[in-house]
């Protein structure tokens, strides 16, 4: 067995990627002690599942936070260490002629509930943050603070669909809706784009004539449990 690594958790939702996770590393079949489980929303199932396992958890609210941003964002809210021009060119979030006030707006708000999320990670010793059903997307602010060491990713993420095809929030239902036979799932390291970071594995299910959306996500799902902590030990192997 490889050297256990220490891996932080970010979530959003229900958690089951987490708690397949979770009973990976408690039954030793990935070499990893999960740290800290994160969460951009209060009150979901996720958390519990975290603190059932005796995992410390913490909630960076994103709607509060982007909320008070409508309001107004003045220089002060900002990071110290906030540089828009560098990290306008750096994304890759949004395509040329997107109104740059839209763009600034949301570069500004993430960075300042980004900056929330890192001081609560900076407690923690943490080799690898996994994003398991995490649905925001993450800067260049944050990814630099995150990943120090150049040429080395250090955030996974799990996305319902095979990338390239079909990024964005909703794979299984973009899967379904196309009419695929073949559906999947993957995982990749996150770049400065949205989806588009380098793939560590896939596993793909078949989509019959009679499934419905439901079938395709509960298949894709069963999928995911199988597939993350693969990818988890992949990255334990080769640290
Ligand atoms: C999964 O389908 C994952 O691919 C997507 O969000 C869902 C999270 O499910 N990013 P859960 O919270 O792990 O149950």
């Amino acid at each position: 067995m490889a050297k256990k690594i220490n891996v932080g958790t970010l979530i959003s939702g229900g958690g089951t990627n987490l708690q397949a996770i979770i009973d990976a590393a408690k039954s030793s079949r990935i070499s990893a002690d999960i740290v800290f489980t994160g969460s951009d929303n209060p009150g979901v199932r996720g958390l519990e599942r975290a603190q059932n396992a005796k995992i410390d958890t913490f909630v960076v609210d994103y709607s509060k936070i982007i909320q008070s941003c409508k309001k107004g964002i003045k220089g002060a809210d900002l990071p110290k260490d906030f540089d828009l021009e560098d990290i306008r060119a750096k994304q890759r979030l949004f395509k040329a002629g997107m109104p740059s006030e839209q763009v600034e707006f949301f570069l500004k708000s993430r960075a300042i509930a980004e900056k929330a999320l890192l001081d609560q990670i900076r407690e923690y010793d943490m080799d690898l943050l996994v994003l398991a059903g995490f649905m925001r997307v993450l800067t260049p602010y944050f990814i630099d603070r995150i990943n120090t060491v150049s040429g080395k990713h250090r955030i996974m993420n799990i996305h319902p669909a095979l990338l390239p095809s079909f990024p964005g929030t909703d794979g299984y239902g973009d899967t379904f809706r196309y009419g695929c036979k073949i559906g999947g799932c993957t995982v990749h390291f996150i770049d400065y784009g949205e989806d588009t970071g380098p793939i560590i594995g896939q596993k793909a299910f078949e989509i019959e004539d009679t499934d419905t959306l439901d079938d395709v996500k509960r298949k894709g799902l069963e999928k995911e449990w199988g597939l993350y902590p693969l990818c988890i030990q992949k990255f334990a192997d080769s640290f």
